[in-house]
């Protein structure tokens, strides 16, 4: 399966922040913003990513991420010249998807907990999958209503007065029908091809699963600077009590066996002497004790 991850857009909630970096390369607590839905899409097994972004900071996203190569996977990166609509990432990318199917991210959206996703992903054979989250102001996403067996029955973008509590968070999967669906849109009022009329004809065609995500699971936003404040501190809570990582694509890269340990130990060699170094050596050190166990 093949990924993107969307990380356009001007970023003018946060403004002055995004004048010299965008949204998805501002901090959440002590890592780049973009980390969290790598290091999702990593855990789940993807290893073909396309990032798309602005023509100013895509340089940006290279500098920090490469080819992927160091981390086991391939990095893409092809450049959204407007902010014309989630759904054309599926053109930008469309050479990229080939004849595969693909997740897509958004690069905003801030995951953690769970299996839902690779469980989802591994479930997957054909149509649309999406997400379903409760929240407290659905108004504000899009919303979906759906039966016991998942299949989705309605489907709306910031309703007014929404038909359920569930929102629809940034990760969707989809068949390769996807871009032609993409192809045949027409923007909305607002000028743009629409995620939700992408699902919206997947449910026309009655191929659009939902998977309700647990009440454990945590999807945080980080659109406005309280938002990104609130999603720092919740990242802090957690790790410091757990003393494990969210979002650390080097871990996740270990974990998957898309490096091994030997190559791991060379990256975390080469990184300033800093916190991340420090918990990245006690990975280290705990996967070769489990390896010794295991000999
Ligand atoms: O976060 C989940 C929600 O994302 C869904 O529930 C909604 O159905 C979906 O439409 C979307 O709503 P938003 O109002 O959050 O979308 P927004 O326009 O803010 O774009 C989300 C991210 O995607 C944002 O970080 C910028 C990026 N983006 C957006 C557009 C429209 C791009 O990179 N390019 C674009 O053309």
């Amino acid at each position: 399966m093949k990924s993107i991850i969307l990380a356009g857009g001007s970023g003018s909630r946060l403004y002055p922040l995004t004048q010299v970096a965008s949204k998805q390369l501002q901090a959440v607590y002590d890592k780049p913003m973009i980390y969290y839905p790598l290091t999702v899409l990593m855990a789940a097994g993807v290893r073909e990513v396309c990032l798309i972004s602005t023509a100013g900071d895509l340089p940006r996203f290279q500098q920090l991420l490469g080819d992927g190569s160091l981390w086991g996977i391939n990095i893409d990166y092809r450049e959204q010249s407007r902010p014309e609509g989630i759904a054309q990432s599926f053109l930008i990318a469309d050479d990229f998807i080939a004849d595969d199917s693909v997740v897509l991210m958004l690069g905003d959206n801030i995951f953690s907990g769970g299996d839902n996703f690779p469980s989802a992903m591994q479930q997957f054979e054909q149509g649309a999958a999406i997400f379903a989250y409760h929240v407290k102001d659905p108004e504000r996403y899009g919303v979906v209503e759906f039966d016991r067996f998942g299949n989705a029955l309605s489907l709306e973008e910031k309703p007014e007065r929404p038909r359920s509590s569930y929102a629809v968070p940034g990760i969707y999967i989809y068949d390769n029908q996807v871009v032609n669906i993409a192809r045949n849109l027409t923007p909305s009022r607002r000028g743009e091809l629409e995620i939700t009329d992408v699902n919206l004809e997947y449910l026309r065609r009655g191929n659009l699963k939902v998977h309700r995500l647990s009440r454990g699971f945590v999807w945080l936003d980080a659109g406005t600077s309280s938002a990104l404040q609130e999603a720092s501190s919740y990242i802090e809570t957690i790790e410091r009590r757990q003393g494990v990582k969210i979002g650390c694509p080097e871990e996740a890269a270990l974990v998957r066996g898309f490096i091994t340990l030997d190559q791991f130990e060379t990256l975390v060699a080469k990184m300033p002497d800093c916190e991340y170094r420090s918990y990245l050596t006690i990975v280290a050190a705990e996967t070769r004790g489990l390896e010794g166990l295991r000999a």
